[in-house]
Parts: C-alpha cells; structure tokens; sequence
C-alpha cells in the first residue's frame, strides 16, 4: 500500500490511541492462564496481538471479539493442547518470548515460528535462562545464534529458582516469570536495569502472591510463590503511549496543530519519551489521571511549542543508561523529533535497537535521509544537529511498523508530497492510524 501525505496542514482534534501492545499481549495469555472466563475491553488491537490471539486459540483456549471486548474461556495452562502445527507468532517477539516461558513452564512440546523479520532475531536470551531453570527448549543455530524456529520438549521440567540475565528486556523478564507461574514453581529475575512492568503489575492485580518486589536503581527482583493460581478478571486496557508518541511528536512538529489524546497509558516504565519531549521544551498538558488494573492513564494535550536542547549553544543533550529501556520503542520518533530541536540532541547505549523488527539504527538513519536529515550513526544510537531543513521524501517503509510511523510524522511536517510505500505494515501496532490522519485534518490519500 502506498500513502500519500501532503505536509504542513495543522493537525486539530480529539481522538484515542489502540489498546496497548504490550498490555493486551499480556492480558490475553494471563486470561488463558485463568480458569473460568475473562473480559479484555480492547478495542482495535493490531496485528501483533492479533498474532497472539490466533496462537492461544490454537493451543485451545476459546478467544471471541465482540464490539470492543475480547471473551476468553479456558480452564488454565494445564489444558492447552499439544499443537500438531508450529504455532505462528507472526511479526511478534512478544508473542514468541513470552509464550516460549508459558509453555515451557507448563510442560507444552511445541514449536514456535515467525516472519522473516521475527526469524531473525535473536532467541537465546529466553532459552538459555529457561534452560539453565530446566527446561529443554532449543532455537536453530545460525551463524553462532540462536534463532527461531524455538522447539519446546516437555520431556524435562521447569523446576524454576533464582536467575541473572544480562539484557534489561521485558520479554525475557516476562517469560521467566511466566514459566515460574505455569510451572508453580518459585522464580526470582535479576536484570541489569528496570524494564517495563506490566507483567509483574497485573499479576499483582490477578491476586498472584508475588512474595517479594524490589525495584531498585538497576535491578529488579520478583519472586513468585509456589501454586500460583490466577482468578479470572476484568482488564480495561489503556492507550498506547508508543502509539500516541507519534502524535505527540506530529503535534509538535506540524505548525499550529492543537491535538488532545485520551486515555493514553501512563506508566513510568514506558513514558520516558514525555520527559525527553518535555526536556526539549515541548509544550503537553497532562490531565485526567485514573488507574486501571494497576495501570494509569491521562489526557495529554500539545500545544504549539519553541524546541530546543536544555544546553543547546554547549554540549549534546544525551538520551542513554537507564532511560534508554523506558523509551525502547520511541527512540525512531525522537530520532525525527531531534531533527527538528535547536542544538545536538545524542542517542547511546541503545545496541538494541539492532534486534528490533528491523535494525533500527541504520533504518532510522535511512528514513531520516530520505527527508533531508544528516545524522551520525553510532555502534549504540546516533547524533542529530537540529533544526535541520525537511523535504518531502519518496521512500519504502515496510521494514518495519514505528519507521513506517515515523515516515507519517516525517512527511506530516515536510513540505510537498511525501509517498510512502509498503504503508501497511503499520498495521503492526496502528491499524486505525490512516483514519486518525484523515480525522485530525490531515491531507492523507491511499493508493
Ligand atoms: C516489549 C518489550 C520491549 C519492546 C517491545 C515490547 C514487551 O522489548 O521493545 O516492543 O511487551 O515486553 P524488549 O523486552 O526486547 O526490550
């Protein structure tokens, strides 16, 4: 697919972002963890849940969409049934992560396969802490990696315990506690630094006996009591913040826009991206804080904003260390942002941007060119010097869902016509992005 976007019309309106990847993902396989039923309000989920979705159902549990609400029906872990057919995760590593510690724990023969993207990126980091916990599971080692497709044998048992890994990532924290609950066995992760929380913050809000909970300045410590069992609830998922960044930024980034965006997801392990916007003298209102499930949303409001770096006629302004896990999935958008901030804005300590759905390293540095924008690529980020002059560009976006996202925001703010082809891939985690566009006012044309 092919979108046209004519830059500079201001952006005005009201509107919501979809559900949350990474909650929905998580409410999803909690719910079927559950005996009894569940009910997940989330309405417009993506492809990548949607992925979820397709292979929990084909492990058994029965999954029914109505107006908004998602219906789960299962009778817990211990009743999925052995799938005759690799299960596919799609585009998902989330999917693929977290299921490979569900199924291990619960003692599950299966195989896990993806996409080309999700087939080549690098599964080790689940399997080997699994693996040292006792499970067998096994990915294809490629060139000195360990690589989908994942085999799980449930010959021999999760028998849990105490583990270090050395990457901050939520999908491996995740899917050994995930196997700790399946298993009923007692786990305790150690990660180098804090990642993003929902899976310990809505296990606490299903009722799990989560006996000690330590987040401290670069470790985080769960335990999970033996016979864990989950009762069946109701999740109210909140917006996306990593979709609703791209319309924070476009607020910003397109002149005299006014965009106000409810129910947007609030949690201080993934909304660092707000403290970088505001850092750089954007303009956003927050209001309307509530909390569901453990989790908190609020109104943000963009108003028409002056950027520029904290210590711009000085030294780089540096996004790197510990903030680099709480705005993982935001770093292509403040790559486009920076481009446009007076002074030198300094992405590091990001190598894993090179595993995402893409390299996200060099795919960034190439959208950015296509719009006009020099920046320096770094083995673990980039260097931006703003404001730098954007032209509309014509370039392929289907590598990956946020560059496709980006591209938008990109040619949102350029002047001209923008054509952006493989567009549908933002299907990934924005299925409804083009009708938000058409509705904030935006010149926007599908070919
Ligand atoms: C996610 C964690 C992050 C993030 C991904 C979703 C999750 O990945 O980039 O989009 O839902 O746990 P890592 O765990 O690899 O950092």
């Amino acid at each position: 697919m092919e979108l046209r976007i004519e830059g500079g019309k201001p952006l005005i309106g009201n509107f919501e972002v979809p559900p949350d990847k990474s909650i929905t993902h998580r409410a999803l396989m909690l719910a079927s963890l559950c005996e009894g039923q569940s009910v997940i309000e989330a309405k417009g989920i993506g492809e990548d849940n949607q992925s979820t979705k397709k292979v929990l159902t084909d492990l058994g549990v029965a999954i029914q969409e109505d107006n908004g609400s998602i219906i789960v029906t299962s009778q817990g872990a211990k009743h999925f049934i052995t799938p005759n057919q690799p299960l596919d995760c799609g585009n998902s590593g989330t999917t693929m992560r977290l299921l490979s510690g569900i199924l291990a724990g619960a003692g599950i023969n299966a195989e896990l396969c993806g996409d080309a993207s999700l087939s080549g990126r690098p599964m080790g980091r689940v399997c080997e802490p699994l693996r040292k916990l006792g499970a067998n599971i096994r990915g294809t080692i490629t060139n000195g990696r360990e690589l989908p497709p994942l085999r799980i044998d449930a010959t021999k048992a999760f028998k849990g315990g105490a583990i270090e890994v050395n990457v901050a990532s939520a999908q491996v924290k995740s899917a050994i506690i995930l196997a700790g609950v399946t298993s009923g066995r007692s786990v305790s992760v150690r990660q180098p630094a804090v990642s993003r929380n929902h899976t310990e913050t809505m296990l606490k809000a299903l009722g799990a006996p989560i006996r000690s909970y330590q987040e401290t300045l670069g470790s985080v410590v769960v335990e999970l009591g033996d016979g864990t069992k989950l009762l069946p609830t109701h999740f109210k998922i909140p917006g996306d913040f990593s979709s609703a960044a791209f319309f924070l930024a476009a607020g910003v980034l397109v002149a005299d826009s006014r965009i106000t965006i409810t129910n947007v997801g609030m949690n201080v392990t993934r909304n660092a991206f707000l403290d970088v916007m505001l850092g750089v003298g954007a303009r956003i209102d927050v209001a309307d804080l509530n909390e569901h499930n453990g989790e908190s949303v609020a109104t943000l409001r963009v108003q028409p904003s002056f950027l520029c770096t904290p210590n711009s006629e000085s030294e780089s302004y540096i996004v790197g260390g510990g903030k680099i896990p709480l705005l993982i999935d935001e770093l292509v958008i403040l790559a486009a942002l920076a481009s446009q901030v007076r002074g030198t804005t300094k992405v590091q300590d990001a190598h894993e941007l090179r595993v995402k759905e893409s390299d996200r390293i060099s795919e960034t540095l190439r959208l950015l060119s296509s719009f006009g924008v020099q920046a320096i690529e770094q083995p673990d980020g980039f260097i931006i010097k703003g404001p730098q002059q954007l032209k509309a560009a014509r370039v392929d976006v289907s590598s990956d869902h946020r560059i496709a996202l980006t591209a938008a925001v990109l040619a949102l703010a350029a002047p001209g016509e923008s054509i952006l082809s493989g567009f549908e891939v933002a299907a990934v985690s924005y299925p409804g992005f083009i009708d938000v566009l058409q509705k904030l006012g935006a010149k926007v044309r599908v070919a």
